[in-house]
């Protein structure tokens, strides 16, 4: 990859999207080393050398439990904790493109900084896995969940990226109570929608205010994913997302009530 000029323009693009500010929190000193070359692709190199040195993770590194991937936990220098995940510059654009589209569409799902093509961080979730919770509070606690707005709209989340593996160590519950939609991997599948743990297979439970809201939206990410190389993960949400408001209109002239079913 060293040295293949495609290579460098991606993660040229990409280095756009990660923020001045976590950036300084993950190295400091490094960040200064790299001022005199300010381009996108010169710290992309650095980071890409610092990553290879294991600077990244000179705070604490431990296994997330339950983590089949590449996903452990890193402890910054400040004591602040993200989940850090590797792998392929597909897996990697999965977990955030995957995060920008909850963005637009209200779903609650960690920040992602994209720190190398084969690497993110992401915000830590303090709180209990769906599992676990689920355990102490019982299915019916879970079904309440899922119909919260925070629990419809990982719902539509899952829908319009069509992440067929939402169960219930893939989702969080945060220190406020609310549901959280970890790990992304599974977000522009190509599958057919089968349905998870926030929306059925029938789809999500969102009104048609709410659908054409989220569309408008996730309209706006279409740079975003060209940027990545990933236009036909975009067509195929835009897909999703048309057919879910044409579902809404056809239920409310099939009810009547203009109200969810
Ligand atoms: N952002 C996060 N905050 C807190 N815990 C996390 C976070 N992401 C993952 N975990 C924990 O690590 C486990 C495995 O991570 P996950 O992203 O599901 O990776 P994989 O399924 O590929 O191993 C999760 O079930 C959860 O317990
Ligand atoms: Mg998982």
């Amino acid at each position: 990859m060293r040295g293949c000029a495609t290579t460098w323009d991606e993660v040229a693009a990409v280095v756009d999207l990660v923020s001045r500010e976590y950036r300084g929190r993950l190295d400091l000193s490094a960040a200064s080393r790299v001022k005199a070359h300010d381009t996108a692709s010169a710290t992309a190199r650095a980071d890409e050398a610092r990553n290879e040195r294991g600077e990244w993770a000179r705070g604490k590194t431990a296994k997330l439990p339950g983590a089949h991937g590449g996903a452990t936990i890193l402890t910054l220098g400040d004591g602040s904790k993200v989940v850090r995940k590797t792998g392929t510059k597909d897996a990697m654009d999965r977990e955030q493109l995957a995060a920008s589209v909850a963005r637009a569409v209200g779903a609650p799902a960690p920040k992602v900084t994209r720190v190398a093509p084969g690497e993110i961080h992401q915000e830590y979730i303090a709180g209990r896995t769906g599992k676990q919770w689920a355990e102490s509070q019982g299915q019916d606690a879970v079904d309440e969940l899922r119909q919260t707005d925070q629990g419809r709209r990982i719902g539509l989340l899952d829908y319009v990226t069509r992440n067929n593996d939402r169960h219930n160590e893939n989702w969080m519950v945060d220190r406020q109570g609310r549901p959280v939609a970890i790990d992304n991997g599974a977000a522009f599948s190509g599958e057919e929608w089968q349905g998870g743990d926030f929306a059925p297979v029938d789809g999500p439970d969102v009104t048609e205010d709410e659908a054409r809201a989220a569309r408008a939206s996730l309209a706006a990410l279409k740079p975003e994913f060209e940027a990545a190389g990933q236009a036909g993960w975009y067509a195929a949400v835009m897909n999703q997302i048309n057919k879910q408001v044409q579902y809404t209109i056809s239920e409310q002239a099939a009810g009547g009530t203009g109200d969810q079913p």
